[in-house]
Order: C-alpha cells, then structure tokens, then sequence
C-alpha cells in the first residue's frame, strides 16, 4: 500500500500510519492463504466487490462512496486485482491517500471518516470483511453531515480563503460573465496599493534617518507593484463594450476616483518632496547638482532615480487606465460625474513630486547653454 498526504502529495512514514490505527498488510491472494489468515484475525465473514464502469450501477455507487462517512465497524478491505484509492482522515483532520493494489489488506479502524475511489485504471475486485460472525459483511455508512463540514485547511485560515472567495460576487449572479475581470483588478488594486503605500511610508522614514539605500530599495518596491497594477488592466480590456455598458448601468455605480488607496496614492508626494529637500539640505546640495555629478552623489542619485520611477509609473498607470477607459466608453463619452474619459489625461500629466521634473528642465537648460 502506498500513503500520501492529500494536500502535499508526501509520503507518510509506515510508523505514522500505524500509528493513526490503521493496520495494512500484504497477504497472499491465493483463498487457501488468505481465508485461514482473515479467520485468524476473526473476520469470517466476507462479501466480494468489483467497481469499474462496466458495472451497471457503476455511477451510483462511485457517487455513494467517494462521499466522505464512517461505520460503526471497522472497514475490512483486501485488494485481489485492480487498485483503488482510500482517503482516510487523520486525527489532525488531514487526507491521508492511500493506494491499495493486489494482496493489499487495510482495515481502517471504526468511525473514522474516509472516502473511496478508482486510479485510472478504473478497476478494482475486492473483499468486504465483517467482524461480526453471521452478518452479511456489509457495513452502513454514516456520511459526513453538512453541519460538520471539512475544516479548512491551515493555508485556508491563513490566507481567509472562505471570506475572500465570499466577496466575489457567485457565477450566477454575475451581470455579465467577465464581471470578475472588473471587479477583482478592483479588489487587487487596492490590496497592492496597501502594499505600495507601506513601502514609500518606510523609505520616507530611511530617508530621514539617512539610510539612502533602504529608502532607495523600498521605493523601487513600490515601483514593482505599479507595474503589476499597469499589466493588470489590460484583462479588463477583454470586457467587450457591450458587455461593460450592462455592467456600468445595473451593477456598478462608483467612481474609481474615490478609491481611498489612489487617493492616498496621489498624496505620496507631500511625504517624499520634504524628505528629499532634507536629504539635500544635509548634503549641502540641491536636485540640479546631483544631476550634474551623479556619480559624486551616487546614494542620493540612485534613490532619486527610485522616486523618478516611481512618478513615471503612476501616470503610466494613469494612462494605460485612460486608454482602457477611452476603448469601453470612447474618448467623449461623459462619465457618470459629467466628465468626459479623455479628462482621465490631465490626470496622466500629474506628477507627483514636481520638484524633481522641473530640476532636471533646469539641468538640461543649464548644460544646453552654449551648446546650441
Ligand atoms: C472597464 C474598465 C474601466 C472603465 C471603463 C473605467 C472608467 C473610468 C472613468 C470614466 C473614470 C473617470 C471618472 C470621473 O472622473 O468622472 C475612472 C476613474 C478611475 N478608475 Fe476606472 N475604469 C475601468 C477600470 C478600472 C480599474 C480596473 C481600476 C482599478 C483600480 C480603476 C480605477 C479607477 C481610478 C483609480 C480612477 C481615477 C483615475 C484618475 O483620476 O486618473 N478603473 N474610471
């Protein structure tokens, strides 16, 4: 027999099978061998099975037993051709997957919960036996009631799978079938902007302690999560027009604009613009001069790089969000608020430290002169 965990696909140990009290063993599969031995063990009784689908009720019975339930008894079971596949709840609530195959007896103990089911092979012959002297070998099931559902997993609690998964709205209530690629880059957005605005506010705080390269690697954190933002608009541009109009006018009455992330988003610069004249102000330098000699100020060039990224991206964003805009609605249509989409453009020029764009127009005005 083979055993596995269900969710990892590891072996588990011999020991540790036995140990949850299921017995296996390999036993001849010749009656003369077999029948003395199960008498020894006191289980006279036996009824003999076959599943594959050439069976006639086949459908019903694969149903019936791959539905998770124990018995009362323990469960008898000795393989003699084919294999099959026997999912056994450990006493830590896993699945533990084991495989039997000829000559394979398992005997899983009384009221633990399991389920049964055929490899591709698709076929199994095998024995039901009963401890019980003069019954008929058959064993009722008690199945999992639904009131005692399978526990999630640990990944499940950690990552609150279930209430995440309750957020989406279910496939049939979904307005258009590709709703979900409206509403999760939506969901995401707004989990990575979390993400983004933790990194720029511990690059903030490096800055003022002097630590130029943390900030400067913080910052080009929060660059990686702006492009992920950026690739991920295009799934919605796979919403056909027709399909967003039915969205836009039965499910979704907000304005991206309110979103409380791009808001704060927008506002990074009010932290970062101070920082950067404090770290120039110690540094006895200003903007135009650490582009004028980078490789003389090379802590405070790599970080203002980060952050000249990081300004770049946002409109990026901003501008790859207009485009998508522009193709569901067209450029004049008006929004809800009465703008038209192509207003989503000036939104596209904002910068958000400004201070740095207009160092470097000074820079090449300044390293232009005399040159023309
Ligand atoms: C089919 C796709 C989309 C369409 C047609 C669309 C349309 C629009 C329109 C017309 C506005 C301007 C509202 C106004 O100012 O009156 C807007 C703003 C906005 N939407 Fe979307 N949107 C789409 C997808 C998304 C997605 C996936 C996000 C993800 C977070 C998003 C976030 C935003 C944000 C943050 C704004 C403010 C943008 C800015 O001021 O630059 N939108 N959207």
């Amino acid at each position: 027999m083979r055993a596995v965990w269900s969710d990892t696909d590891d072996v588990i140990p011999e020991t540790r099978v036995r140990a949850e009290g299921i017995h296996f063993q390999k036993v001849d599969t010749v009656p003369e061998i077999w029948r003395p031995f199960m008498e020894a063990l006191d289980y006279p009784k036996f009824h003999e099975s076959t599943l594959s689908p050439e069976v006639p009720d086949f459908e019903a019975r694969t149903q019936k037993v791959i539905r998770e339930h124990c018995h009362e008894q323990p469960e008898v079971r000795f393989c003699l051709e084919g294999e099959g596949v026997f999912e056994i709840r450990s006493t830590d609530d896993r699945f533990m997957k084991c495989t039997v195959e000829p000559g394979d007896l398992l005997i899983i103990p009384a009221r633990r919960y399991h389920r049964f089911y055929l490899t591709e092979r698709a076929y199994i012959r095998h024995l039901m036996f009963s401890k019980v002297r003069g019954a008929d070998g058959q064993v009722v099931p008690q199945y999992r009631a639904p009131k005692d559902p399978i526990p999630p997993t640990r990944y499940e609690e950690y990552t609150r799978y279930a209430e995440l998964l309750a957020l989406l709205p279910p496939a049939d209530e979904r307005i258009v079938p590709d709703q979900l690629l409206f509403f999760v880059p939506h969901l995401t957005t707004a989990l990575w902007l979390e993400v983004l605005l933790d990194d720029v506010a511990r690059a903030v705080a490096a800055m003022h302690g002097d630590r130029l390269a943390e900030a400067g690697d913080r910052v080009a954190r929060a660059v990686m999560v702006e492009k992920l933002l950026v690739a991920q608009l295009e799934l919605s541009e796979r919403i056909t027009p027709k399909d967003f109009a039915v969205l836009r006018q039965k499910a979704y009455a907000g304005n991206g604009a309110d979103s409380p992330g791009f808001r704060r988003l927008l506002e990074v610069g009010k932290s970062l613009a101070p920082a950067v004249e404090r770290i120039c102000a110690r540094r006895g330098v200003d903007i135009v001069t650490v582009l004028r000699e980078p490789s003389a100020h090379y802590d405070v060039h790599v970080l203002l790089r980060s952050i000249f990224e990081l300004d770049g991206w946002i409109r990026t964003w901003r501008y790859a969000h207009f485009r998508l805009a522009e193709r569901q609605l067209g450029p004049e249509a008006l929004s809800k608020q009465g703008r038209p989409v192509a207003a989503l453009l000036e939104g596209a020029e904002f910068r958000i430290v400004p201070e740095l764009w207009s160092a470097v127009t000074k820079f090449t005005e300044e390293m232009s002169y005399g040159l023309d």
